[in-house]
Formats: C-alpha cells, sequence, structure tokens
C-alpha cells in the first residue's frame, strides 16, 4: 500500500507548474534512505552504475541483471521518491518484444516504478510498446551516453541547428507518445528552456542550464565521492572522498598505537582471566 509521503508519477508530472524537481541516482539501500530521508522526488538507478561502481570508462557493458540488482536493492528501502530503472545498453535495441520483456523484469524484479531508455527517434517503436504494457517511461534526449560510439564521446549536443530542431522534435513526439518527462543531457540552455517551454511534461536537466523542470546529478559526484575528473556540469555539494581518506588514515594511526579498540569499544568478562578458564572463579569467591 503507498504510505501518505509516498511520490507517485502523477506527483512528478504536476510539479511542471511549480518547476524543482529534485532527483538522483542511487544504486543501493543506504544512498536511497539518505536521498529519500532528505526529501528528493526521484531516485534514477542508473546505468551510471557502470562508470561510478564498476569503475569502467562507459556505461556500454552493464547488464539488465546488474539494473535489476541494484533496483532490489534500492526498492529495499521503501524510498517516499519515485524509483526509476534504466534500461542498459543492449536490452532495448534488437526488438520491442525484448525491450517489453526486460523493462516488466525491471518492475517485478527489481522493484522499480518506471523506466529510463536513452534516444528519440531511433526508439519511438520500443517505448511506445513499453507504455503499451502500462510501464511508465522516462524519456533522456541530447547526451545519450549509450551512443558514444557513433557521438564520438561524452560530447555536448545539439549545439548545430540541425541537431537542436531534431531534439526539439524529439521531445514533442516523446510528449505525444506518452512519457511521464524528459531528462535532457548535455545540451546548451536555451535550447532546454525552449523544450521545456514548449512540452507539458516536465524537463529534468543535467548539463542543461536552469530552465529545465527539475535536475538531476549522480549522487556519487554531488556528495564528492571519487577524486575523479567531473563534467563541468556537476556541482560538488560535499567532499566525502577527503573525509572518508581521513577517517581510514585515523584507523590506520590508532590501531598501529594501540589506541583502537579502546574501552568502549571492548567486550569484559569482569572476572579473573585465568581463574575463568580454570573454572575456579566461583570457588574462590
Ligand atoms: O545513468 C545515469 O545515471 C543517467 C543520469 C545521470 C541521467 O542517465
Amino acid at each position: 500500500m503507498l504510505h501518505s509521503k509516498k511520490k507517485t508519477i502523477p506527483y512528478i508530472k504536476k510539479k511542471k507548474s511549480e518547476g524543482g524537481i529534485t532527483a538522483l541516482t542511487s544504486y543501493d539501500y543506504p544512498t536511497t534512505k539518505i536521498l529519500s530521508d532528505a526529501g528528493i522526488d526521484l531516485i534514477l538507478v542508473g546505468d551510471s552504475l557502470g562508470m561510478v561502481l564498476h569503475g569502467k570508462d562507459n556505461t556500454l557493458e552493464v547488464t539488465i541483471e546488474n539494473i535489476i540488482y541494484h533496483s532490489s536493492m534500492v526498492s529495499a528501502a521503501k524510498p517516499d521518491s519515485v524509483i526509476v530503472a534504466d534500461m542498459p545498453f543492449g536490452s532495448y535495441h534488437s526488438d520491442e518484444k525484448e525491450g517489453v520483456k526486460n523493462a516488466i523484469r525491471l518492475i517485478k524484479e527489481g522493484g522499480a516504478e518506471a523506466i529510463k531508455l536513452e534516444g528519440g527517434r531511433n526508439r519511438f517503436g520500443v517505448i511506445k510498446a513499453i507504455l503499451k504494457s502500462d510501464i511508465p517511461v522516462l524519456g533522456h534526449l541530447g547526451l545519450t551516453p549509450q551512443s558514444i560510439n557513433r557521438t564520438g564521446g561524452f560530447k555536448v549536443q545539439g549545439k548545430i541547428r540541425k541537431k537542436a530542431k531534431e531534439i526539439i522534435e524529439d521531445a514533442i513526439e516523446l510528449e505525444r507518445l506518452g512519457v511521464f518527462a524528459i531528462v535532457l543531457e548535455s545540451i546548451p540552455a536555451e535550447l532546454a528552456e525552449k523544450i521545456t517551454e514548449k512540452l507539458n511534461i516536465p524537463t529534468i536537466g543535467i548539463g542543461a542550464g536552469a530552465g529545465c523542470d527539475g535536475q538531476i546529478l549522480v549522487f556519487h559526484d554531488l556528495v564528492g565521492f571519487t577524486n575523479l575528473y567531473l563534467p563541468k556540469f556537476v556541482k560538488k555539494y560535499a567532499d566525502v572522498y577527503s573525509e572518508m581518506v581521513d577517517a581510514v588514515k585515523n584507523y590506520i594511526k590508532d590501531t598501529k598505537n594501540k589506541k583502537f579498540p579502546g574501552p568502549n569499544e571492548s567486550y569484559y568478562l569482569n572476572k579473573n582471566i585465568d581463574e575463568f578458564l580454570n573454572g575456579n572463579y566461583k570457588k574462590n569467591r
């Protein structure tokens, strides 16, 4: 049963008029608890986990099993936020039937409430089929990381007129098909604002300026979980990498100096250990 604070797809759609839709990625139970407690509207189990958790250079090796596995940890946390699971590369590309089958797995086995998939005109067929199966779809236009081999890398999209017009047309058609919102990734702010004006469904930007109806980031980037390169569009709100390195260094120091564990972290018999082991303890008292 849905509890009163639980956010839903209609809630996200309605927030178009207010703006300020907040979304972040999560791949596990504790992170999901943090995001839900903080009041995030939408959690994406993104295929970015291929880079963030698996350490790969791109998202292409992520499997449907990976996303199901991580979605099930996220849904176990029962967040107030809407849970959206990403369709990884290869899970909806060969035929529509397979796309629908995999989308259903994300809902049934992963506990997601909606799915996201990348692409416009090249993916209308499969998007239509998934929507027909009663699964809400979050669109994703602009920089689509699953297309990096075609586009030549993680590059800002829509900087030439023809491509900008294509993105606008695709966004309009995605709305007509029935997606509940669209992620706009790495496109010029003016273009994102224009698309946001034209649509009745929300846009959620990442590297697309402040004119979108909401924003999404990778949680690990936002909190500074690693000290690796971050794209220009990321704002680091914390530096937990440095804090964690410091914590581990202090643990090493304390362990070497016998300062850890201290009395607070130890268990005691409060009896003489030799007498206790000899069984004399009771007799001698
Ligand atoms: O995979 C992902 O995390 C994403 C978002 C960053 C939009 O697609």
